[in-house]
């Protein structure tokens, strides 16, 4: 079984996102995978996604409603086989904590650029972007590590 941890900063708005795609793409395919999310923070412990972000997820036919956000831990590290983070802020947070070899999304498909931090968007505008290139890079991250 893979082991599979999506990091951003508040676990509300980004890796819920990209928890999703993977989860669902592990349910399409049937595969024995474990996919979780994390935030390097700790304010949002135990909130749901935020709703900008449940609203692109539901327009993409994703349920994260009942997400509830939560800090990344040192466990985690030696538990998850990739630990994947948003941006690159999300990597050198990871350095610190501890996490050795995290990787970062948009080194899937996107130069590695980061996935814009939308929590300071005004108001919905942007999430559609945000949400194509975390599903596009997700997939190719998935793929490579994981030929089918
Ligand atoms: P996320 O977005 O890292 O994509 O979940 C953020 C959520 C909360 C904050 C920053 C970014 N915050 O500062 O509380």
């Amino acid at each position: 079984m893979s082991k599979i941890l999506f990091v951003c900063l508040g676990n509300i708005c980004r890796s819920p996102l990209a928890q999703a795609v993977a989860e669902h793409y592990a349910v399409k395919h049937q595969l024995n995978w474990e996919i979780d999310s994390a935030g390097t923070g700790n304010w949002h412990e135990g909130k749901a996604p935020c709703e900008h972000s449940i609203k692109i997820a539901k327009e993409n036919g994703l349920d994260i409603a009942n997400y509830q956000a939560r800090q990344v831990t040192q466990k985690d590290f030696k538990y998850y086989d990739l630990i994947i983070g948003l941006d690159e802020s999300n990597i050198n947070n990871l350095k610190d904590l501890g996490c050795k070899n995290p990787l970062k999304l948009g080194d899937f498909g996107f130069n590695g650029e980061d996935v814009p931090d939308p929590y300071f968007f005004d108001g919905f505008e942007g999430f559609d972007k945000v949400f194509n290139m975390i599903e596009t890079a997700t997939l190719t991250l998935l793929k490579e590590k994981f030929p089918l």
